[in-house]
């Protein structure tokens, strides 16, 4: 007995096969291209992902032989808009999460619904859905009128698989469409965007049952027809039940080439200015809030291509060790792409700022580890505002590897930073383990418990001290330089 977790990821589908214990027993990956028409544009085919799925799965069931499944649970990337017809036909390609064709959209929504951040607790970014809605009515009116169904990525595969159209909490609320607090749809945004509810799925939680998989469907993925699939969740809220952020307070970041400081809530509360994205997250009475930089390990991997080709990361991060805290006066601002949290501009540009001739590259490379961690600590202290106390943070992704950079983020943060066993696997063991709690019975106490902790790196009290000056010179060169972005 066994479930599928997916993730529908921006460059590939990844399928893992899990057991009642929660234990990974197989897994594959298909991949997919992402199409750029146009600067700003970010597109894909949702056809392609269908595809992905269906390889995936059958890759990952042949290293699984004999497994029955039981249930079948998708995460998958966010905010993207997948546009149907009234027969169910993709009707353009799907507009991604990392598509900035629409800021003239989000601020045409803030004056459309002045109380937008009350109603959604969030502000209008381009990477959500609705401005993507209001950029197709404004920019490609006559496909527009073909448009019945809106689904997000992972949605629109569960249609595939069951033919229900069906949205699910934790990514709904990415959409910008539903009231946070109420966790249903909101009839402000709906008006504002020009669309009806019967646009949207029924809304569920991530651990709901949302429909069982078609015989058209079964025969495609060789597994039996009538597994029932659950609403999974957005990657983020997926990810954080991989890696067992359930409980009111429990925070991971994710430090992948993006940064995201992700925290688990029991109540919905909104960061006032919506700096913070606040959404349901998968689990029904939960909410998270998370920050998400843009450029977090992004950062080091263009230093290190750029400044020290060839360079092994690990070495780079030693070598900086050996630089002192602060790195002889030298800041890096991480703003490579832009960046979501705190600043919500995609103008904001990164910086070297304070070079001097003493500084070598050790120095170099501590000033983008502490700049990075300086940022993922502008997450962390919306968070801590906002009323979460947070003492201990799971790290997951490949910044983890490197022990100097982990004592930087435990100093910078003021946070215990720990490592837990099990906690990289991501959104599709996020998956799979919703499909055991809601198709399987399993109780969430045991299908999303945190793996055991492996490592843990403690804050040190005098340079907890030495980077909140630090911190307040970092916060101070953005609005300083921002006008020379633009
Ligand atoms: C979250 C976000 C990303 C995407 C792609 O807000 O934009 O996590 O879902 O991974």
């Amino acid at each position: 007995m066994a479930v599928l977790g997916i993730d529908l990821g921006t460059s590939g589908c990844k399928t893992v096969v899990v057991d009642r214990e929660g234990v990974i027993l197989a897994a594959a990956t298909a991949e997919y291209p992402l199409s750029t028409p146009q600067p700003l544009w970010s597109e894909q085919d949702p056809a392609h992902w269908w595809r992905g799925l269906v390889e995936s799965v059958r890759a990952a069931l042949t290293k699984a032989p004999g497994v029955i499944i039981e249930g079948i649970g998708i995460g998958g990337q966010m905010h993207g808009a997948t546009l149907l017809d009234a027969a169910g036909e993709v009707v353009r390609p799907a507009i991604l999460w990392n598509d900035g064709r629409c800021q003239a959209e989000c601020e045409l929504l803030h004056q459309k619904v002045p109380r937008l951040i009350k109603e959604t607790g969030n502000r209008a970014l381009v990477g959500f859905t609705a401005p993507k809605l209001l950029w197709v009515q404004r920019h490609e009116p006559k496909l527009w009128k073909r448009v019945r169904t809106v689904l997000l990525p992972k949605d629109y595969l569960r249609f595939r698989l069951t033919g229900d159209k069906v949205a699910e909490m934790s990514d709904g609320a990415g959409m910008l469409l539903m009231d946070v607090a109420k966790r249903r749809w909101s009839k402000a945004m709906l008006a504002a965007c020009r669309i009806d509810e019967s646009f949207l799925g029924r809304l569920i939680e991530g651990s709901e049952i949302g429909g069982t998989v078609t015989a058209a469907a079964a025969a495609e993925l060789g597994i039996p027809a009538g597994v029932p699939v659950v609403g999974g969740a957005g990657d983020q809220a997926a990810g954080a039940v991989g890696a067992g952020c359930v409980t009111p307070g429990m925070t991971t970041i994710a430090l992948g080439t993006s940064g995201v400081v992700f925290t688990t809530t029991k109540g919905y509360s909104p960061e006032k200015q919506g700096r913070l994205h606040t959404f349901c997250h998968a689990l029904p009475g939960l909410w998270h809030q998370m920050g998400v930089m843009l450029s977090a390990a992004g950062s080091l991997q263009w230093y290190r291509d750029t400044m020290a080709p060839g360079a092994d990361f690990a070495e780079l991060c030693a070598e900086a060790g050996g630089a002192p805290l602060g790195a002889e006066g030298l800041t890096f601002l991480p703003y490579l792409t832009g960046e979501r949290t705190p600043h919500c501009d995609p103008q904001a540009r990164g910086a070297f700022v304070g070079l001097v001739r003493l500084h070598q590259r050790k120095h170099l490379t501590r000033a983008v580890l502490e700049g990075i961690c300086l940022g993922l600590s502008d997450s962390l202290r919306l968070i801590r505002a906002a009323g979460t106390t947070v003492k201990e943070a799971t790290v997951t992704g490949g910044g983890t590897r490197s022990d100097v950079w982990m004592q930087i983020l435990a100093d910078v943060c003021d946070a215990r930073i720990v490592l837990r066993a099990g906690a990289d696997a991501g959104p599709a063991l996020g998956g799979a383990r919703l499909a055991l709690v809601g198709a399987c019975g399993v109780s969430v106490k045991k299908a999303c418990a945190p793996g055991p902790i492996e490592r843990t790196f403690t804050p040190d009290k005098k340079a907890v001290k030495a980077y909140a000056a630090l911190g307040e010179r970092f916060r101070a060169l953005y609005p300083a330089l921002a006008p020379f972005s633009r």
